[in-house]
């Protein structure tokens, strides 16, 4: 359940949402990039924020990454950490939504619930989950930052897919296989979405 401080009270904001998307002439939604690390939803994150930006569309990442060197610097990766970083960035995603922004969040995210909760904050067509799937094998491979043969060796714990859970998405509204697919392919995927479900109008 949601926390509310005491004594406080929902401020209007005089300029909505809908005024902003009309500005934008694009709707604002949350894509919410899954998968394990490695996977590479931070290089799709970015390519796909870069088109957008290119295209004259107000976009933002937020990058698992980045949040934890300052809003979720305070939390590490056992369950309970994850769970709260999760629920931050969703209340975070949620912001961007009312300020007419196509957010795009690259977390690994590996709780089928918490990912959830994070839909159930907005309206139904505002969350569009993207499975970035890649076999850990090939993740481990590429163990582009060297966090895997640490995981393996015990020197990091709680490591994603090694010593802690990936719970693969149900039900995504895409799936891009990052292994397979070239990064123009997962964006063309994602935007051909956007374009049929007439956020971009
Ligand atoms: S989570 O599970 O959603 O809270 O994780 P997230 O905020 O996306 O942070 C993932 C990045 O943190 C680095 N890292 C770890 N990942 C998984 N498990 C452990 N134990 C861990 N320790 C550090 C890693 O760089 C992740 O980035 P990506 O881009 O996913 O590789």
């Amino acid at each position: 359940m949601t926390k509310i401080s005491k004594n406080v009270q929902w401020q209007h904001i005089q300029v909505s949402r809908q005024d902003r998307e009309k500005q934008n002439e694009h709707r604002s939604c949350i894509i919410w990039l899954t998968g394990l690390s490695g996977a590479g939803k931070s290089t799709l994150a970015q390519a796909l924020d870069l088109y957008l930006f290119e295209q004259g569309m107000r976009s933002f990442v937020l990058d698992g990454d980045n949040v934890r060197h300052g809003l979720c610097g305070d939390l590490g990766f056992a369950n309970d950490d994850r769970v709260e970083n999760i629920r931050r960035v969703g209340e975070v995603a949620k912001l961007f939504l009312d300020a007419g922004v196509i957010v795009i969040a690259a977390f690994i995210s590996p709780f089928k619930q918490e990912r959830d909760r994070v839909r159930a904050l907005v309206a139904d067509r505002d969350f569009i989950e993207v499975y970035c799937e890649c076999p850990l094998t090939v993740c481990e491979r590429r163990d582009v930052k060297g966090l895997y043969k640490k995981a393996r060796s015990g020197d990091i714990a709680n490591f994603t897919g090694i010593s802690s859970p990936y719970e693969v998405p149900e039900s995504p509204e895409i799936i891009v296989n990052t292994h397979a697919q070239a990064i123009d392919e997962c964006i063309n995927d994602i935007v051909a979405y956007l374009s049929f479900g007439g956020y971009l109008d």
